[in-house]
């Protein structure tokens, strides 16, 4: 029996460009396994202040990606400016990311016999856990216009909402995201940028609906 082939599309971006929204769109329409790796990053930072560690501490980070039970955390929690910037500083740590890698690869090459392939959203997802993936999109926006989307967000979720303090989160964050020697954030040399700061998620959803049908058969 021939097995059906295994759609991989990565999806890669900064902080509140829409790339999750958009991941998770493309999952639903194309019967994808999803996974938002964000939330891997987000769960060890969370792990490690719980237990009261300091998340730029590599062996703090590193035996809380080891022992990881997303489980552990609601949506909620997980979502919360804490955790992404907890988050961050453990994603500037190499071993981290070699911890959290082949948990990564795994989805990504057995999504399970119910979807058609898998579509992973990240940073690296495009140039270091899955550089053969079939599609690539790097998702863009403006700096203002993601801090208007992440003020946004934590309004409607009820959390304290202080521009500055958002903006200077937001700011360092890009920039330990796209310097860090391991792993930054850029672009894949064969991906396809998709510029949202002009779009709402239905128009980004289409656009990058059309750029995978037109690319290939699914
Ligand atoms: O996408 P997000 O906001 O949930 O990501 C939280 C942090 O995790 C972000 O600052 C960078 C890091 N991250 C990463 O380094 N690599 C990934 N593949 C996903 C997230």
């Amino acid at each position: 029996m021939t097995q059906a082939p295994n759609l991989v599309v990565a999806i890669d971006g900064p902080a509140a460009s829409g790339k999750g929204t958009l991941a998770r769109h493309l999952a639903d329409l194309l019967t994808l396994r999803y996974l938002d790796t964000g939330s891997l990053y987000r769960a060890t930072g969370l792990t490690v202040l719980k237990a009261s560690g300091d998340p730029t501490n590599e062996a703090d980070a590193v035996k809380a990606a080891e022992n990881l039970d997303l489980s552990a955390f609601s949506a909620e929690n997980l979502r919360s400016e804490e955790a992404g910037v907890a988050a961050s500083h453990v994603a500037f740590i190499p071993s981290v990311r070699a911890v959290l890698l082949d948990f990564q690869r795994s989805i990504a090459s057995n999504p399970g016999v119910a979807f058609k392939g898998a579509i992973l959203d990240g940073r690296d997802i495009g140039t270091v856990v899955c550089p053969d993936a079939d599609r690539k999109i790097f998702v863009e926006a403006a700096l203002e216009v993601r801090i208007k989307r992440r003020l946004q967000e934590l309004m409607e979720r009820g959390e304290p909402v202080i521009e500055a303090r958002v903006r200077a989160d937001m700011t360092a964050r890009d920039q330990r995201d796209r310097d860090r020697s391991v792993a930054p954030l850029k672009p894949a040399d064969d991906a396809w940028v998709l510029d949202t700061s002009n779009m709402n998620a239905d128009e980004a959803l289409a656009a990058a609906l059309d750029h995978i049908r037109g690319t290939g058969p699914l």
